[in-house]
């Protein structure tokens, strides 16, 4: 795992499954977007939190390949917060010297969104403090399916035999080559499942359950985790 903050008790990169924004809302009486709106806040929170730890890199699932399946207005609102939040955030990224990129199939989201990515990425691309990764039209089924067709195209122009097909080979053609494995995964919402999240790359990754919403997750909450985890013992299938 790469630990280029220098201290193994400090994660260098956290994944999070920011669950429960409409519960949040649901429990409010709110629509769901409000939910959404909210957690806004909460990512705000997280980001700061990392820094403020030394985490290197953090990644949020923030729309996955199976939530296409939600009613188009609650699509819509989300994509929509996408482009409201990228504007909002870009000075403070900049200013922070956060480097955003994404992961996942960028190429089927709505025009605006992917503008709004593109200017972001561009923008922030000298920040050297964090690198936060968010996981838009992601899924780790696909991501690994994408990875074997370019491989197997690769082996049918003669550009790789199958013999040297490796995993180093698998991890250079997910979306995440070139980022270390996360070494923690927090979920919030109560839900312990990992719902198609970075399925190849949590292989050894330690998982941090919490019921609290997205939304309630506060900087406080994921330095708990990241107490929690400096507690536990990797051992990767030694002894
Ligand atoms: C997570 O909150 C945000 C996204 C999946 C975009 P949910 O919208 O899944 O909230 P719950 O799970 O319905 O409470
Ligand atoms: C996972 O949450 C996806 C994101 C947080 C973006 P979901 O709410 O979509 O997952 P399930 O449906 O409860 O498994
Ligand atoms: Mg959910």
């Amino acid at each position: 795992m790469a630990q280029d903050n220098g201290n193994r008790h400090v994660p260098a990169h956290v994944a999070i499954v920011m669950d429960g924004n409409g519960r949040w809302a649901q429990q409010r009486g709110l629509p769901r977007g409000e939910g959404h709106r909210s957690g806004v806040g909460a990512v705000r929170e997280a980001v700061r939190a990392a820094v403020a730890c030394g985490v290197r890199y953090l990644t949020l699932y923030a729309f996955s390949t199976e939530n296409w399946k939600r009613p188009p207005e609650e699509v819509n609102g989300l994509m929509q917060l996408l482009v409201e939040s990228a504007d909002t955030y870009l000075q403070e990224f900049i200013d922070g010297g956060i480097r955003v990129d994404t992961i996942g199939d960028t190429s089927a989201l709505p025009p605006l969104v992917r503008g709004a990515i593109a200017q972001v990425r561009k923008m922030t691309r000298e920040g050297k403090k964090l690198t936060l990764i968010i996981a838009l039209n992601y899924g780790g089924r696909p991501e690994i399916v994408r990875a074997t067709r370019a491989i197997a195209e690769a082996v049918l122009e003669g550009r790789a035999r199958p013999e040297e097909i490796d995993e180093s080979m698998l991890t250079q053609h997910l979306y995440t080559a070139g980022l270390p494995d996360p070494d923690l995964l927090i979920r919030t919402s109560g839900e312990q499942r990992l719902s198609n999240f970075l399925l190849w790359q949590l292989a050894y990754t330690e998982f941090y359950f919490t019921p609290k919403l997205w939304p309630d997750f506060t900087g406080a909450d994921f330095e708990a985790a990241l107490h929690d985890y400096a507690q536990r013992k990797r051992r990767f299938g030694g002894v």
